[in-house]
């Protein structure tokens, strides 16, 4: 065998966060999780659960508890590895809210108007458009900006966030020196905007009242099965991608996600056949899919210290990371070093 004798150049570093507002759905999980799971040899990542974002919409306490340690559990069945991976809850590290702060006053109150998930999200919760969901992109961007990330994997709908940290980062760059390198999103080809299974225009979402629209990781088979032969498509039977087939191509989409099969290989798959057996074939490799998730996840539920010692592991490891660009950056500013200790 040959020795390794050159050092390898250092391994690019991802950053990618998820809400804890309930049970993961297999949007997430299509559109991100499952391929954040896939870089973790190839990259160095650095994942989280973003609750600090989740109370820009109300939160029972008690359930808002509950999540935030299933979710913690759902990303470790999903496959994230901590022998690999930072995996941390974003309240345990201090400098993601004080970053945060900073960035607001590098972020112009025009570029936040323009975002449109502060425009739907502000129509949805009416009664509650509050400061911190005008200024969640700004959170989103000390998220990727305290870790030096270069790449962050997200969903479609999370792109135009991305940019924003990208500008705040060039900005600040700017009017001081090279202090953030300017991250790129990475979108994946098929799943990154999973749609209703009841309105296909819409894309599939926690909050969605209408339960039939949404699978959940914690969706059993049947469920599964009942909730993919409602799924909306249209009257003409056919399995084929095509403009104005959005929940056939919803279906598709997610079928292309989880084989690994082309659009053409799919259509070839089903010719001369409907929906009727097109529908229980996608369930099933869903199901497929979700059912060693739930095993692994009901197993580390039975074992909260290992959990508990999880996340704060993973919190201290981010905090170290964190601390350091917060110094730079506050240096750069111009304040006094505070010491504490
Ligand atoms: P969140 O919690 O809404 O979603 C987590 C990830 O899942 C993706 N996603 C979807 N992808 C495809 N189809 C869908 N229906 C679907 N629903 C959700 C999202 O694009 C995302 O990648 N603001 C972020 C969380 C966040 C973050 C960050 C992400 C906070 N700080 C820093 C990246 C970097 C959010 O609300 O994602």
């Amino acid at each position: 065998m040959t020795e390794l004798t050159t050092e390898s150049a250092p391994k690019k570093r991802i950053l990618s966060m998820y809400q804890c507002t309930g049970v993961f759905t297999l949007g997430n999980f299509l559109g991100a999780i499952r391929n954040h799971v896939g870089f973790q040899d190839e990259y160095e990542c650095i994942y989280a659960l973003a609750d600090l974002h989740a109370i820009t919409v109300r939160q029972d306490p008690k359930k808002f508890r509950k999540y935030i340690l299933e979710s913690y559990a759902y990303l470790l069945a999903m496959g994230i590895d901590l022998e690999k991976t930072i995996l941390f809850i974003q309240s345990q590290v201090p400098e993601h809210a004080q970053l945060s702060w900073i960035l607001n006053c590098y972020t112009q109150f025009g570029e936040l108007s323009r975002m449109t998930q502060f425009k739907d999200k502000s129509q949805k919760h009416a009664d509650n458009v509050n400061a911190g969901l005008f200024t969640y992109p700004c959170l989103m961007a000390a998220d990727i900006l305290l870790y030096q990330a270069d790449f962050v994997p997200v969903g479609a709908d999370q792109k135009q966030h991305v940019e924003l940290a990208r500008n705040v980062a060039e900005r600040f760059n700017g009017l001081y020196s090279p202090t953030f390198p300017v991250p790129q999103p990475l979108i994946p080809k098929h799943g990154a905007r999973v749609m209703s299974l009841q309105d296909p225009s819409k894309k599939m979402s926690k909050s969605d009242e209408n339960l039939n629209g949404t699978i959940t990781m914690a969706d059993d088979p049947d469920t599964i099965l009942r909730k993919f032969k409602r799924a909306v498509t249209d009257s003409e039977s056919q399995v084929r991608y095509a403009p104005g087939k959005d929940g056939v191509n919803n279906l598709m989409e997610i079928y292309a996600s989880l084989t690994g099969k082309t659009m053409e290989e799919i259509e070839r798959e089903f010719e001369g056949k409907g929906y009727g057996d097109f529908k229980p074939a996608v369930a099933q490799v869903v199901i497929d899919a979700l059912v060693p998730i739930q095993k692994r996840f009901k197993e580390l539920m039975e074992d909260p210290e290992y959990l508990e010692k999880c996340y704060t592991e993973n919190a201290q490891k981010a905090h170290y990371l964190a601390q350091k660009t917060l110094s730079k950056v506050m240096k750069k500013i111009g304040y006094l070093p505070a010491k504490l200790h």
